[in-house]
């Protein structure tokens, strides 16, 4: 197998009736089993990039391939392509479309057409995963924003995809939510499955991706390890991205102290680091 799993050549796209291209000499190779982050400003592309990822939008130049097979647009690839990548989108109101929670849920494993008793087993799990259980039979236009984009994170992780392409999942989610995402996205990666998450959150990429890409206008500025392009990131300030906290906390302290270290990516390696 490939050390890449996604991977896009030169991919231009322009929305119908837009000025600009939205994506545009898109190149870029997606790492297979790691946590990757996408980053940049507002509008340089990233859920653009997802939807053209997942086959719903199709490149007007380029190429789209995972595993090194380029995407072809019949029905057949698509669906198979949809089965092995998982889209949860920015917006979760664009995600649910059953009735209730548990409905949601069971909904792309009934498309699969797996035995009614593993699709049960998989619902009640995943619920569970997701601190979801309470919820099952609510109907969803009962739920919060929040309660939502968790219901359409566990929809899309029951089907177990390949890459799962998370648009600011960490989004209108409390600071309990967040900490139970991270500890389930970790244990998603450990299974061997490969994340990519579009963020603005500096702090949680910092903490969580071991690969970062930046994009800027439509085109991949920066890829690399976390630490290395956080370091390009500290020399072009212009591009006015920020820098995470415990990074800027790092570069404050005296040299005799960081050169001991890799420089910590948690609150807890920084406490250790200074040996309080
Ligand atoms: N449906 C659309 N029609 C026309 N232009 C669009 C449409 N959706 C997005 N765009 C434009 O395409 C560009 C890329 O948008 P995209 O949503 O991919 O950015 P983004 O990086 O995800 O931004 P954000 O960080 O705000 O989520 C922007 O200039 C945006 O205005
Ligand atoms: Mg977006």
């Amino acid at each position: 197998m490939s050390d890449y799993l996604l991977e896009m050549q030169g991919v231009d796209y322009t929305y119908p009736m837009a000025e600009q291209a939205a994506v545009k000499n898109l190149s870029f190779r997606l790492p297979a089993g790691r946590k990757t982050a996408l980053i940049g400003q507002n509008g340089c592309g990233k859920s653009t990039l997802f939807l053209l990822a997942d086959g719903l939008f199709r490149p007007q130049q380029g190429e789209i391939l995972l595993d090194g097979v380029p995407l072809k647009f019949d029905r057949q690839t698509l669906n198979r392509w949809r089965q092995r990548v998982g889209l949860v989108f920015q917006d979760p109101e664009q995600q649910l479309v059953a009735p209730t929670v548990e409905s949601d849920i069971s909904y792309g494993l009934c498309n699969q057409n797996l035995p009614t008793t593993e699709i049960a087993d998989r619902v009640q799990q995943t619920l569970a995963d997701f601190q979801l259980t309470e919820l099952a039979r609510r109907p969803l236009h009962h739920l919060s924003l929040g309660q939502k984009k968790r219901v359409s994170i566990a929809g899309v992780m029951t089907l177990r995809p390949d890459l799962v392409l998370l648009d600011e999942p960490t989004a209108y989610l409390d600071a309990l939510q967040t900490k139970n995402l991270l500890l389930e996205l970790d244990s998603i990666a450990q299974s061997g499955t490969t994340l990519l998450i579009a963020t603005h959150d500096l702090d949680f990429v910092y903490q969580w991706a071991d690969w970062i890409l930046v994009m800027q206008q439509g085109s991949l500025l920066l890829e690399g390890e976390t630490l290395a392009v956080f370091e390009q990131l500290q020399a072009l300030p212009d591009l006015e991205l920020g820098l995470p906290l415990l990074w800027q906390v790092w570069n404050m302290l005296p040299p005799a102290i960081k050169l001991k270290t890799v420089p910590p990516r948690s609150i807890k390696k920084l406490h250790d680091s200074l040996h309080f």
